[in-house]
């Protein structure tokens, strides 16, 4: 398997992902996505939100705000709840999560606990002896809790009493908004409302690349349903997240499971991830939960406004529940990366290729004339302008054309388009294909309904990674 410095220096090589304001040393907790990142972040996210929002009649769209007033948080219970015990070193000043080094450190002792929230004091007395990881004194505190939200005050007023909180997961944004999407698209449960935005969380040890950052993005839909049809739509959302997983994004069937989760959150009545196996092990990708009625009922409590349903059927009014899925659009993408990495031999050369789902490669073809004569670059250039009318297509008449394949190969792009001497008397162009290495020979009339058709044609990533490439 490909491990994180590989995947790492290949983002930053190829444009996909840089560290936030590296110009002045980065900040190791956030991060930029490049040109070419950028096009297969939105490629994931689109993917995300055609099947939630376009394909489906019974969820509508949404883009709240960022920052959202000290009373959501209240409600949420996030001032309360959202929170990470911590301690720190006096010697070298690094902080960690208390659980994790007690879970690291001393696993027997707090096995022993048989708790799954051990207390701040029971964290104390297991971490007692434990060195710091990163200097090796004798010098950690003893375990505080920290609250993960990112706090800030607007106006111009700084006295305290406009306190306000970056988000630290979109869904309040969707809750804050349900009775204006519900009576707005005068919908009936079940209902769902899709949004793709921001959040911040600060987070004790951010890492592994993007996996774990201070601010990241989400993709997470609300669907409101009755109580007695929360256990099963539950269910039928969970087989629908990792059924996208494996065909939207194309991930490796294999390197997917799920995982229960055995300490609920303050609001879960049932809660199960949808792990992936990253080069540093199987971790959480996306969660699906069943929240109950409580996230709508809190806010019924601090705002004062009503936020129940009338059925017309028993005449009653009642609180919906909700099932919500919940994914982060940085993971998804980094699990793209790390998913579609393969190296093979080509002429006796490793060659590194992104075998990624055509859908959701960020090129779909590259147009490269075999050298920059006047005659070749001009038609090709026709060529690259009228397939950008259809997909993103990169244009390159650099370097030798082995190099413009592999540099293409290295971001993903599924058709190389090649255009020849032959091609000003022909009138037709090579079509390469980035897994097999095959090369046709087509018109340059009906290129682009060409490509799309091989860009719609059925995709296996187990198949697209021949054990030896063709040429
Ligand atoms: N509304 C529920 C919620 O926010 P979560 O499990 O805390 O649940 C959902 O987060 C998803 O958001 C995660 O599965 C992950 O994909 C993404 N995510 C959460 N924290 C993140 C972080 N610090 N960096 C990157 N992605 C994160």
């Amino acid at each position: 398997m490909v491990d994180m410095e590989t995947i790492v220096s290949l983002c930053k090589r190829r444009g996909f992902i840089f560290p936030g304001s590296e110009i002045y040393g980065g900040t190791g907790s956030v991060y930029d996505y490049g040109p070419v990142g950028v096009l297969l972040k939105n490629n994931v996210k689109g993917a995300w939100w055609t099947s939630m929002v376009q394909e489906r009649d019974d969820i509508e769209g949404l883009d709240s705000a960022i920052l959202m007033p000290e009373r959501v948080w209240e409600a949420s219970g996030h001032l309360e709840a959202f929170t990470d015990p911590m301690v720190d070193c006096r010697n070298c000043k690094r902080r960690f999560r208390a659980d994790t080094l007690a879970e690291e450190k001393v696993p027997e002792k707090i096995a022993a606990l048989g708790v799954v929230e051990p207390t701040d004091a029971q964290l104390a007395e297991v971490l007692k002896g434990v060195k710091c990881p990163n200097c090796g004194e004798d010098a950690l505190t003893q375990p505080r809790t920290f609250n993960l939200l990112l706090k800030t005050e607007v106006g111009v007023l700084q006295d305290g009493s406009n306190v306000a909180y970056l988000r630290g997961e979109t869904c309040q944004g969707i809750y804050v908004n349900f009775k204006n999407v519900e009576m707005n698209g005068r919908r009936k449960l079940p209902f769902g409302i899709a949004q793709i935005g921001k959040a911040f969380r600060n987070e004790i040890t951010p890492g592994n690349f993007t996996y774990r950052t201070r601010e990241f993005e989400q993709m997470e839909m609300q669907y409101f349903v009755r109580e007695e049809d929360a256990a099963d739509q539950y269910e039928q959302w969970k087989a629908r997240r990792m059924a996208w997983y494996k065909e939207r994004l194309g991930i490796r069937p294999e390197k997917l499971r799920y995982r229960d989760h055995e300490k609920l959150a303050h609001y879960a009545k049932a809660a199960v991830d949808i792990e992936y196996q990253y080069p540093f092990g199987w971790k959480e990708l996306a969660g699906i939960h069943n929240r109950s009625d409580w996230d709508l009922r809190r806010h019924c409590e601090y705002s004062g406004r009503d936020l129940s349903v009338y059925d017309e059927a028993t005449k009653e009014r009642y609180t919906p529940w909700i099932v919500e899925t919940s994914d982060g659009a940085d993971r998804a993408t980094l699990i793209t990366l790390i998913d579609a990495y393969d190296e093979d031999v080509v002429n006796g050369e490793k060659r590194v290729v992104l075998r990624f789902h055509p859908k959701i490669a960020p090129y779909k073809a590259a147009v490269l004339p075999l050298s920059k004569k006047p005659e070749l670059s001009s038609v090709a250039k026709d060529i690259a302008a009228d397939l950008r009318q259809h997909f993103f297509t990169d244009y390159d008449e650099s370097q030798a054309i082995g190099k413009r394949y592999r540099r293409q190969d290295e971001i993903g792009t599924p058709f190389c388009v090649t255009v020849d001497f032959d091609s000003l008397e022909d009138k037709a162009v090579t079509i390469r294909d980035r897994d097999s290495m095959t090369q046709e020979r087509v018109p340059i009339e009906g290129l682009a309904a060409r490509i799309r058709e091989r860009l719609a044609a059925p995709w296996d990533p187990n198949a697209a990674r021949p054990a030896e490439a063709a040429a």
